[in-house]
């Protein structure tokens, strides 16, 4: 691996940003395949903390979900004594994987190619024919089953979510996050029980990082997503943040104030006052936090933490490639939830997901972007909306969010 790095280093070192600096962004940010495999490098195999489960999807001993960070796949297991182990699936002989299924419960894991068997924490606890057959073969005497086991990841769990990084010695969660992200998380993430309640993926032929600049974005919310601003759930005049925060990450809050003909709509051109729905249930929210606040969080390089309406989800960005990410979307609540409020979770996440009446624009409009960029490296994005500066600002107008990731982000990319 350290040979890629160096190459791609590199290769990407003779990138140039725009002298204007954050209020621009090259477009071969999207598309350079040297870039992309140092962004790999750098953020997601790097010193990160990747969001990769919930804790109510491995509920019991042995229960199991696969998942990834970045390229690699990972497994996620509730081991012995409810400890939450992340392992590589890649054996540790020949580098097979030894999880073929999404989710489930075992024992140990045994690699299909030689039955080298794991446990649930990842250790080697047997290899085939390890003393040989009628005195012959097998391994040296000195073979340490203890030095063979599965590259465990180092494990974070913050209220019911569930966090990996390859680093063995990453920040502390919360000093990764900074205050504004770990309070807002611990808002939605209090350390109650969660519920699983169903599960999203699509494709997204765009490059990973435009989705995090979609949640960075409140400018195109109250521009694009009809549902949004003619149903009021999102509004360009309601009172709201744009907080840039550390490690790339940033916080939107909104709030869910009703629909309202005002100054601001008349700009709007999918502001459809005439518009209507007969069963207003889907963007009808039951008042659920007392801070009245709709809080989206980008927590860099993994994953979208939304609370919209009643629902609730984590849209995590698993990246393929230089132009395409899946996008995997879990929808939850709390296991105390009344049944009513169980239905306006499931009801509203209708709003959301591949098909979804606000999310289905923004697949849309990122792989327009995409297409966009190919073959138009030369050309430079403009960011500039809210000024150019990189401080938290007090409305929705504002750019100022995707300026301070590309700060972020050229500091830590060296570019
Ligand atoms: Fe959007």
């Amino acid at each position: 691996m350290e040979q890629t790095v160096s190459l791609a280093a590199l290769r990407a070192a003779k990138r140039e940003w725009p002298q204007e600096g954050w209020t621009r962004v090259p477009f071969w940010v999207y598309t350079d395949p040297d870039i992309y495999q140092r962004e790999l490098d750098t953020f997601f195999y790097g010193r990160t903390w990747n969001y990769v489960a919930l804790e109510c999807e491995i509920p019991e001993k042995g229960s199991f979900k696969r998942s990834w960070i970045g390229e690699r796949q990972v497994v996620v297991v509730r081991g012995e004594d409810d400890q939450i182990h992340v392992w590589e699936n890649r054996c540790a002989h020949r580098g097979a994987r030894v999880c073929w299924k999404n989710k489930g419960k075992e024992e140990s894991f045994t690699c299909p190619y030689h039955q080298w068997n794991f446990g649930l924490d990842g250790s080697l606890q047997g290899v085939p024919l390890k003393r040989g057959v009628l005195k012959k073969g097998g391994m040296p005497s000195d073979f340490d089953n203890s030095k063979h086991g599965l590259k465990a990841l180092s494990v974070h769990v913050e209220g019911g979510s569930i966090w990996a990084s390859f680093s063995p010695d990453p920040l502390p969660f919360a000093e990764y996050c900074g205050e504004e992200v770990i309070t807002n998380l611990r808002r939605q993430f209090p350390g109650k029980k969660l519920k699983l309640l169903g599960y999203n993926r699509q494709r997204i032929p765009g490059n990973w990082k435009l989705y995090f600049e979609n949640l960075k974005d409140p400018y195109h919310a109250t521009l694009l997503h009809s549902f949004l601003i003619t149903f009021g759930l999102w509004r360009a005049d309601t009172q709201s943040e744009s907080i840039p925060a550390e490690s790339g990450h940033s916080i939107m809050v909104s709030r869910n104030v009703g629909k309202k003909k005002s100054e601001a709509a008349a700009e709007i051109a999918r502001f459809k006052e005439a518009l209507d729905l007969h069963d207003l249930d889907t963007v009808t929210p039951r008042p659920e936090f007392e801070d009245g606040k709709v809080v989206a969080i980008t927590h860099f390089p993994s994953c979208v933490i939304h609370q919209q309406a009643n629902t609730f989800g984590m849209r995590h960005v698993i990246p393929k490639g230089a132009g395409s990410f899946e996008l995997a979307w879990t929808f939850f609540g709390y296991e105390d939830d009344d049944e009513e409020m169980t239905r306006l979770r499931v009801r509203h996440a209708n709003l959301y997901g591949p098909a979804g009446f606000v999310a289905m624009e923004d697949g849309e409009v990122l792989s327009e972007s995409q297409l966009g960029a190919h073959h138009y490296g030369h050309r430079c994005a403009v960011v500039e909306m809210g000024g150019r500066e990189v401080d938290k600002q007090d409305h929705m107008v504002t750019e100022v969010l995707i300026r301070a990731f590309y700060k972020h982000y050229r500091e830590m990319m060296d570019i």
